[in-house]
């Protein structure tokens, strides 16, 4: 049922004759670009939303689960393992129903509220801003604030800064003080609402462009804090909310703007996340890849009216939705992880490198136990997720110099988006080259060339892992959690031309050079 058609990159030059003894050929244009790929791509989203926080984040001090001061000890130490640079919180669509002041003080006489977003569950706001703000501090992640634009008030934003960083005498810094907190955090990142066209209020983008100006005009820069307000952007093809909060916002002390995309084939009919065919299989793969039209299309009107790039594209969500898991809350979005989502986050990835001029955050959703997480947890125990895995063997990337590359490879043809069978990124940091490569194809190997501008680019290979399985459709769970885990990789040689490499079906393979 799968066409393939042959697409050839333009900048390419290679003979055919290379092409036939391999399925694709890799070129890396080792001199650089000059372009650093920022780390706060590889960002996460938190929000009060099903098992995230409550089981998820945190379980409280007095739990039997293992607990440092009350965040999951299990889950903790995988996130610092990950070098996660930056988290969004409380929301998404909680944010804009979430009034900050029911989380701070004694927990113990903290409000209970509904979270009426999310399955009407109910909550003790034992996770407020300080569980939040210190964590991130533990972590060393840069807090992501999304602040209350549909159910709340200016004064409320404005007085939530103040709490977190003034370090001034002033009724919120003292009340901060008071709440055991000494010195203000530093909160760079601080979101005018989330998804002001639905959940977030159900705007008009010319309405909301006239709050976001009153909004910010309040939300004050205290003592050394610097903040980046980000305004409530589109989602996928709205490119007329784009257009109109350019057009009044540009110099408006928007910063940022934010971008929301899931791959999702019909909101009506999402399908499962495990138990697929192989047309489900790549309908997945084609709609996660339809994100490079669609980021291109934003940024070509951010261009229009803002050519000097001073406001900056950040996809605050992103990820695979499907439907929940036989037996959950509907409300709570807990779905399972194959490796069909660990190709889908390598697609991703390398598609957001090709952006960064104008991309320069992305936030998948969620960490923990919602959406395409990076952990599942049930009870004690814990599950770090194919696209954890991702998530760690593509970090090397934070930082680096991005390499640009192309690739010839064969496509596979869907009702959408051509799937390469092959894709490719790299990257080049203290002297080190990393290259992480994609086999798309559900069940056949594929052989390929990475070659180089300079046959002298790279002398040696230092390591290599793969991330792959049995079957496309294979996760972890908890009685099984190892079943899809990098491994050690040693199919490759390194030869006059380049480095030859057999990637398994289905496979991701991350190769460190120099
Ligand atoms: O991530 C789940 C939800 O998706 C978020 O709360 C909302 O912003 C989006 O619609």
């Amino acid at each position: 049922m799968f066409k393939r058609v042959i697409s050839i990159a333009s900048a390419l030059v290679i003979s055919m004759s290379l092409l036939n003894a391999q399925d694709a050929i890799v070129r890396i244009h080792d001199a650089g670009t000059g372009e650093i790929i920022p780390a706060d791509i590889y960002g996460q989203f938190s929000e009060h939303l099903g098992r995230c926080i409550y089981g998820g984040l945190w379980v409280g001090k007095d739990s039997s689960v293992p607990n440092v001061e009350g965040y999951r000890k299990d889950v903790f130490d995988a996130l610092k393992a990950l070098k996660v640079p930056v988290m969004r919180w409380p929301g998404g669509c909680f944010a804009d129903d979430y009034h900050w002041m029911d989380g701070i003080g004694p927990q113990e006489k903290r409000a209970y509220i509904s979270n009426n977003n999310w399955g009407g569950t109910l909550e003790d706001n034992s996770f407020g801003t300080h569980e939040f703000l210190n964590l991130c501090e533990m972590l060393d992640i840069e807090p992501y604030i999304s602040g209350n634009v549909g159910s709340g008030t200016v004064k409320e934003m404005a007085e939530w800064v103040e709490y977190m960083t003034s370090d001034a005498k002033s009724t919120m810094a003292d009340l901060r003080r008071a709440n055991g907190r000494e010195e203000p955090w530093k909160v760079k990142f601080f979101g005018i609402g989330n998804e002001a066209w639905g959940c977030g209020g159900s705007m008009t983008p010319e309405y909301y462009s006239d709050l976001f100006r009153q909004y910010q005009t309040y939300l004050r820069n205290f003592g050394s804090n610097r903040l980046y307000k980000i305004a409530s952007g589109a989602s996928d093809y709205d490119y007329n909310w784009t257009e109109v909060l350019m057009k009044n916002l540009t110099g408006k002390g928007m910063k940022g703007i934010s971008l929301h995309y899931y791959t999702v084939i019909s909101w009506g009919r999402k399908g499962a996340a495990t138990g697929f065919d192989e047309a489900g299989y790549y309908r997945i793969l084609s709609k996660a890849i339809e994100i490079e039209p669609v980021l291109a299309k934003h940024i070509e009107i951010m261009d229009k009216y803002d050519p000097r790039g001073n406001v900056d594209l950040l996809l605050d969500e992103w990820g695979t939705w499907y439907d929940v898991e036989p037996g959950t809350n509907p409300g709570h979005l807990y779905q399972q992880n194959t490796m069909r989502d660990a190709i889908v986050a390598a697609l991703n990835f390398d598609i957001f490198h090709k952006y960064t001029r104008r991309l320069k955050m992305a936030n998948i959703a969620q960490v923990v136990n919602v959406l395409q997480a990076m952990i599942l947890t049930n009870d004690t125990q814990m599950v770090l997720t194919p696209t954890y895995h991702v998530f760690e063997m593509y970090n090397v990337h934070q930082d680096a110099e991005y390499l640009a590359s192309d690739c010839i490879t064969n496509k596979i043809k869907t009702d959408r988006e051509l799937v390469p069978e092959v894709d490719v990124t790299a990257s080049r940091k203290d002297g080190k080259t990393h290259i992480s490569l994609v086999n798309t194809h559900y069940d056949e190997a594929k052989t390929v060339l990475v070659s180089f501008d300079n046959a002298k680019a790279i002398s040696k290979i230092n390591s290599a892992r793969v991330l792959t399985s049995a079957k496309p459709g294979d996760y972890n769970d908890f009685d099984k959690p190892e079943v899809v885990a990098p491994k050690a990789f040693k199919n490759y040689k390194k030869t006059s031309a380049g480095i030859e490499i057999t990637l398994p079906p289905c496979s991701i393979v991350a190769i460190e050079a120099e």
